[in-house]
């Protein structure tokens, strides 16, 4: 099987096949010279290894490299052992809620919790206590924009208006209807798109704006007053652990979460608000927002390990100049990589317009490449210890993915274009 490679600069995009499909048929080569499909179980010749191999070749999407300098040894540990909800659990979740908003800018208007669940769990919650109360319109160019679809059609059984894009693209964003509630992921993990920016989002929209954020925050500029929800986890571009939420509530979020009750039970950690009331007119109204939960109340036990892990990572992040070293880091090893993708001809980006293509979860093409053969070439660097975890997303095409999150270094991103020479060689035979 053979997958097309859009040429430099083109400014069309590989054809991808329907969502929902299993495999990724052959399509015609755009280019005039095709390409016949590598044969991936022929590794037959061995070229030499490169003489330097980057000092810290983690590269996966998530959980991402930790920080630059980090050992679980420098993490405070006088938490541990202890209730988190005595004063010392409290204070060091609320010194993480206090670093998050921080680092992220984020307004006096916008709260900001940690729930349970990782990101998976703190948007959900966002849909299950939120949606139902207007029109909901769904964009998905990925696998994870795809599962926020699934949970609105299949789970809440809502009828959303789903607005599509084939891997490497995103939907026309100009033509979203505001009168609904929006899902959008801001940066597409497996995909490599992203928005551009906050521009398509209306100051005077009725509906409210959800963002899963997860791969997005700490690397762009997020115009918080566009946002009512947003999510993400701590095992992204912060390089922290996984298994906790982050949950971010704009006013008019709030707003919806007091003013309705969803017509469909919500378990434990899902809840937000006290017991629904019924009101004068016989109505039933939401309950009041649990303001605990954004100033470290948690709905229920975190891992103050990981939450101590984050507080490295935040602490790391003020160290480098707070958001703006953090995006100054991701944009140099998204250039560092670009250099290499523009030296050959073999690669290329899965996303071909760079004003909406990601500087974290960059996702590239190889010329030719099929599953098996990406999986040989992502297995041999992993073997030399050059690359981890660098083979594209199991629902994306088949191609790579390379993190360029701020925990990163960009030398190392540089050292890993010989690397990729020599397992293509190798794998190609
Ligand atoms: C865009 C996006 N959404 C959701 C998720 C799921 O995140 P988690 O595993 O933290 O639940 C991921 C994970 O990679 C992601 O990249």
């Amino acid at each position: 099987m053979s997958i097309p490679v859009p040429p430099k600069g083109a400014t069309s995009h590989p054809s991808i096949p329907p969502k929902g499909a299993t495999s990724h048929p052959s399509i015609p080569a755009t280019r005039a010279t095709s390409h016949p499909s590598i044969p991936a179980t022929r590794a037959t010749s061995h070229p030499s290894m490169p003489d330097t191999k980057p000092a810290r070749p983690f590269f996966s999407s998530g959980p991402c490299a930790k920080p630059p300098g980090y050992s679980p040894s420098k993490l405070a540990t006088e938490c541990l052992g202890r209730s988190h909800r005595a004063k010392i659990g409290k204070t060091r979740l609320a010194l993480c809620l206090d670093l998050m908003r921080e680092v992220l800018g984020l307004p006096d208007t916008h709260r900001i919790g940690i729930v349970p669940g990782s990101d998976t769990g703190a948007f959900e919650m966002a849909m299950w206590t939120m949606l139902g109360a207007r029109g909901v319109t769904a964009l998905a160019w990925e696998s994870f924009g795809e599962g926020w679809v699934t949970d609105a059609v299949k789970q809440l059984k809502l009828d959303p208006t789903v607005m599509r894009a084939d891997y490497g693209m995103v939907p026309d964003l100009d033509k979203v209807d505001w009168d609904d509630d929006v899902l959008f992921t801001w940066n597409g993990t497996t995909s490599g798109a992203r928005v551009p920016d906050g521009e398509w989002i209306p100051d005077d929209r009725r509906g409210l704006s959800f963002a899963d954020a997860t791969s997005a925050v700490f690397a762009y500029d997020i115009p918080w007053a566009k946002i009512d929800v947003a999510t993400f986890s701590w095992q992204k571009v912060l390089g922290g652990e996984g298994g906790h939420g982050v949950l971010i509530l704009g006013p008019r979020a709030v707003e919806r979460l007091e003013s309705y009750t969803p017509s469909w039970p919500l378990p434990k950690v899902f809840r937000l608000t006290g017991a629904a009331k019924t009101d004068a007119a016989g109505g039933i109204v939401g309950g009041k927002l649990a303001e605990g939960v954004f100033k470290g109340e948690t709905i229920n036990t975190p891992s103050m390990l990981a939450v101590e892990d984050a507080i490295f990572a935040l602490e790391w992040a003020k160290s480098i100049g707070g958001l703006e070293g953090l995006k100054a880091r991701c944009t140099a090893n998204a250039e560092a990589l670009d250099k290499i993708v523009a030296h050959r001809p073999w690669l290329g980006h899965l996303a071909p317009d760079k004003g909406t293509r990601s500087k974290t979860s960059v996702c590239l093409t190889v010329e030719g490449a099929d599953e098996a053969f990406i999986k040989a070439f992502a297995g041999a660097l992993e073997k030399a210890g050059a690359a981890y975890d660098i083979a594209g997303y199991r629902d994306a095409p088949p191609g790579l993915r390379i993190w360029c999150g701020a925990t990163v270094d960009s030398a190392d991103i540089a050292a890993l274009g010989p690397w990729l020479d020599w397992a293509y060689e190798t794998v190609k035979g």
